[in-house]
């Protein structure tokens, strides 16, 4: 049986996901969640967004679409493509995360079966990153959970199709 494949995010009211190359934010309950989530899993996710993160291979199988494997540590897993990556990922661990950037979000809406959004409550003029609209996809909420922290109020939701 095909595994389940999850959209992972947090985004801006205004659906920024990103800006010079980070986050716009540093939320640490939303990065644990991120954490506590994918942990055990596969996760996908672009070249740009692998940079930032390369300790995720700890305790995940990581799949980073890129045209340049050889510019990644050794051992990491690749694919030139959104459909190979996906593809690879079925003889991974556990579920299928997709992790972004963009392109990742945008190729990968039609094919998610559950996206967990934290919806942060702001909105970001100069992002540069953006999540594709969801909710012609994902109409369907079947969890939701407020909070907040000194800076920034937030909502994680979980949607299905
Ligand atoms: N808020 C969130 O939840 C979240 C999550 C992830 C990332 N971000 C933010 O998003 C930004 C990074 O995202 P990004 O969109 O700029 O970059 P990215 O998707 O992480 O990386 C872009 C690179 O990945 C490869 N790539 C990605 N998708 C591909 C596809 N479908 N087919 C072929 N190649 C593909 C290409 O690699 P090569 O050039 O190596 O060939 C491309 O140059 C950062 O600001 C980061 O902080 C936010």
């Amino acid at each position: 049986m095909p595994k389940a494949i999850h959209l992972i995010v947090a985004c801006s009211e205004n659906r920024v996901i990103g800006r010079h190359g980070g986050l716009p934010w540093s939320i640490p309950e939303d990065t644990q969640f991120f954490q506590d989530k994918t942990r055990g899993h596969t996760v996908i996710m672009g070249s740009r967004s692998f940079g930032e993160w390369p300790s995720c291979v700890r305790e995940r199988d990581v799949i980073v679409i890129t045209q340049d494997p050889e510019k990644l540590p050794a051992g990491v897993n690749s694919a030139a493509g959104l459909t190979g990556a996906l593809a690879l990922a079925q003889s991974l661990r556990g579920d299928i995360f997709l992790c972004g950037g963009q392109r990742v979000y945008e190729e990968g809406l039609a094919h998610g079966d559950v996206l967990h959004l934290t919806l942060v409550h702001t909105t970001i003029d100069d992002g540069d990153t953006f999540f594709p609209d969801w909710r012609k996809h994902f109409t369907r909420e079947t969890a939701r959970r407020e909070s907040r922290d000194d800076r920034w109020r937030y909502t994680f939701l979980t949607l299905a199709r």
